[in-house]
């Protein structure tokens, strides 16, 4: 045991390899489904939207894939990230549990983002890709793919939620500083954004929305313009497992194992990122680590939404996947924590939580920002809203571990800072913000809207 606060890792210790969990889960996956004909997916289909050395990833079961030196070299701006032992945060909470965190809010644009943009914008460029299409909710995911496809010179047009774009202006700012174009949807750029301005022009957006817009704007570029996914997808929750593999290594500086990891989940990439690496501990070295998904009350995709087939995107363009979800249709309440929004989750999250190796909880937007203001007031660092999920149940764990009197070791993922979400902070000082606790019936209704999935 040591008295160290902050575990470092070399720059040579920056991982070579991200970590596949399709090569070691028990989970079988299950299949990708063409929203219009709900068959199984083709490559052909998926190449539209996405370069194929992507595709590729997406279907791997390769259980090691090689970070190309080129994205090495841009991880190198800010990885390996720092992992922290929360010791002023312990000390406040009077528990006997350590806490540590990860904190890749020390990434260009504050987030754990930039960790798949990277990869994903070299991949593109490597595949003759020549400009890119996204969408973002809280403009995290906007801000770190603008800044990957600046340093591969590529052009990228932005689809923020229009809430968002209201919310955080600085965020789009930040965007067009590395280049990128913002625009906040629904737009009228789009035939989907026009049709859902038609029918309510004070439309707030959502991400469903949003991305119909990016993918629709990639799909009909005759092959000029791609498509980015900031999470879900299986390629963009590998490239996330670089913050776990190199926390295995940080937790061994400490001369400790955690005995829960805990992540936010919005659709379920950063989490991912910290616990698969752990997951593979469980499944393969006989490790008991207890892997922790927590999301808001007001989105709670993985404890009250149905885990059955349902469409990626709410103009039903993106394909058909089996997870647990609130309905395509889902428009979110104006919850302050953007980037949790999205009605779904990752399909291969989804089935390991389904088989009882994940577990998740849900918990309130109040009690969220209390435990933001602790963690700042002890810790010096203002999370963003969504990690602060994360940190709402460390403290939840450590101050259970102080009524049992057990010495128990927590580990978070701090997935990013929260200094443009001043806005968020100011709603709640001031006492604007309500708890949302999104109701059953609304999720009864939106599962007569899915699609119609014939058993295999
Ligand atoms: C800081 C931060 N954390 C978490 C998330 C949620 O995404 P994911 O579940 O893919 O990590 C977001 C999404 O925008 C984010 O900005």
């Amino acid at each position: 045991m040591t008295d160290q606060t902050r575990f470092l890792l070399n720059e040579s210790d920056l991982p070579k390899f991200w970590y596949n969990i399709n090569a070691d889960s028990p989970v079988p996956p299950t299949p990708v489904l063409h929203p219009g004909t709900l068959e199984p997916v083709t490559p052909d289909f998926l190449s539209v939207l996405f370069p194929m050395d992507l595709i590729l990833q997406e279907i791997s079961t390769e259980r090691y894939i090689e970070i190309p030196e080129e994205v090495r070299e841009i991880y190198k701006l800010y990885r390996p990230t720092p992992l922290i032992r929360a010791r002023r945060l312990e000390k406040a909470l009077g528990t006997p549990a350590h806490i540590y965190y990860k904190n890749e809010g020390v990434s260009p644009s504050g987030s754990h983002k930039p960790n798949t943009a990277v990869a994903q914008a070299f991949f593109n460029k490597r595949c003759g890709t020549k400009a890119m299409t996204t969408e973002t909710g809280a403009g995290q995911w906007g801000s770190a793919l603008a800044f990957a496809c600046h340093a591969f010179d590529l052009d990228l047009e932005v689809y923020m939620v229009k809430v968002s774009y209201q919310q955080k202006p600085y965020r789009r700012n930040m965007m067009e500083v590395y280049g990128s174009k913002v625009y906040a949807s629904p737009t009228d750029r789009t035939e989907y954004g026009r049709s859902v301005l038609a029918a309510d022009p004070d439309n707030p957006g959502s991400l469903g929305i949003a991305i119909s817009e990016a993918v629709e704007v990639a799909a009909t570029s005759n092959g000029t313009k791609k498509y980015g996914l900031g999470s879900v997808l299986n390629h963009v929750l590998l490239h996330q497992t670089v913050i776990g593999e190199e926390t295995l290594k940080q937790m061994d500086m400490a001369n400790e194992y955690p005995d829960v990891v805990i992540g936010c989940v919005g659709g379920g990439s950063n989490f991912a990122g910290i616990a698969f690496p752990f997951l593979r501990e469980n499944l393969k070295n006989g490790r008991r680590t207890r892997l922790l998904a927590v999301e808001p009350t007001a989105t709670p995709s993985l404890t009250k939404g149905v885990y059955t087939f349902d469409y990626g995107d709410t103009a039903k363009m993106a394909p058909v996947v089996k997870m647990h979800t609130l309905g395509h249709g889902f428009i979110p309440p104006s919850i302050h924590a953007g980037g949790l929004r999205y009605h779904g989750m990752a399909p291969t999250l989804c089935g390991l939580y389904d088989a009882g190796y994940i577990e998740a909880v849900a918990v309130k937007q109040l009690s969220t920002f209390e435990a933001a203001i602790q963690f700042a007031q002890t810790e010096g660092i203002i999370p963003a809203p969504e990690s602060a999920h994360a940190i709402r149940t460390a403290i939840d764990e450590a101050l259970d571990a102080k009524a049992k009197g057990e010495k128990r070791v927590i580990l978070f993922n701090l997935s990013g800072h929260g200094n443009f979400d001043m806005a968020s902070y100011e709603a709640y000082l001031s006492g604007k913000l309500v708890d949302y606790e999104y109701p059953a019936e609304a999720i009864r209704e939106a599962m007569k809207d899915l699609p119609q999935v014939q058993p295999a």
